[in-house]
């Protein structure tokens, strides 16, 4: 109720067992101590939060789900010590983002990871507007909202990081998931702008593009993945891509996708692409 309504909430979990992993060492370094990850609570966040808490950071845990946000938190505490904050936020209303951005204001924050996101499959005009518009609410606006404002703090200390979930699907035209890599297409491309424009001005940027990943989000968006890989292998990849890639695809899956489908002309991928969400688009849309 108070996600759907853009309120945040946030609170604190104390610190407790201190089981630091070192190994942590140049991201804690380079973009530490705080790391702002949305999309927290589930998949491909998720990883990026233990990963990110396993390495020393202070993690903000961000999504609509409080009272899953504070059942990570809680694991992350006890596992690895250190802080977490909750934000509960729903991150498609301005105001989800205003509170976001509130929570962090004080806090020395080093890191954003903007993973929440979804997707929607079948075809764009059976579908409905307001997920479709929903959808570009929160991969794109908040997305490019809570980009601004990080890209700038980060800029005037001339330090930090920023990792953008963008897509396999965002390199092409994918049929029955035509406004989904229309969105991905978009974080890809700031990525790379962004990327370029600010690694002068010390901040760091990355784009990671996987491929299928086992999540949440085939059921939200009533897609069925067959082959498909851990989100885990997501957060490790791209955390060592930072700084030193503009774009990752992380996991053996998305490379070998990414690199197959890049031998060929772009309507030749919008084609694949076709073939693909054929298989994997919602039951019931075969037009
Ligand atoms: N899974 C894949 O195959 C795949 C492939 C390429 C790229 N990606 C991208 O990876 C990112 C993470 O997806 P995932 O696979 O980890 O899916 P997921 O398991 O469904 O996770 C999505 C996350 O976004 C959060 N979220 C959704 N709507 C939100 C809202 N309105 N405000 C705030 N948070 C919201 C969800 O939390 P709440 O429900 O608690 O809000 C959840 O934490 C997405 O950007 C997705 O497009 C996924």
């Amino acid at each position: 109720m108070l996600a759907r309504r853009g309120v945040g909430l946030c609170f604190f979990w104390g610190s407790a067992v201190p089981e630091i992993d070192t190994s942590g060492g140049r991201l804690l370094r380079g973009f530490g101590p705080v790391a702002v990850v949305t999309g927290a609570s589930s998949g491909i966040g998720l990883e990026f939060a233990r990963e990110l808490a396993r390495r020393g950071f202070h993690v903000v845990l961000a999504a609509r789900r409080a009272e899953v946000l504070a059942g990570i938190a809680a694991e992350l505490e006890a596992r690895h010590g250190g802080r977490t904050t909750v934000v509960a936020a729903d991150l498609a209303t301005p105001e989800g983002v205003r509170a976001l951005l509130a929570a962090t204001e004080a806090m020395d924050v080093g890191l954003l990871v903007a993973a929440a996101g979804f997707g929607t499959s079948g075809p764009f005009i059976e579908n409905s507007v307001a997920d479709e518009l929903g959808m570009i609410d929160l991969n794109c606006r908040g997305l490019a909202e809570l980009t601004w404002h990080f890209a700038r703090r980060f800029a005037g200390k001339r330090r930090g990081g920023i990792v953008l979930l963008s897509s396999l699907v965002g390199f092409q035209g994918v049929p029955k998931a035509a406004n989904y890599a229309a969105t991905k297409a978009y974080v890809q491309a700031l990525a790379e702008g962004l990327h370029h424009e600010l690694k002068g001005r010390g901040v760091s940027v990355v784009a990671s593009a996987p491929g299928p990943i086992h999540s949440g989000f085939a059921a939200r968006a009533g897609m069925v993945m067959g082959l498909a890989q851990k989100p885990e292998a997501v957060a490790a990849a791209t955390l060592r891509a930072l700084g030193r890639a503009t774009t990752v695809r992380p996991g053996w899956l998305s490379k070998f996708l990414g690199w197959s489908l890049a031998l060929l002309p772009r309507w030749g991928r919008v084609r694949v692409m076709a073939l693909v969400m054929g298989g994997m688009a919602r039951a019931g849309h075969s037009n």
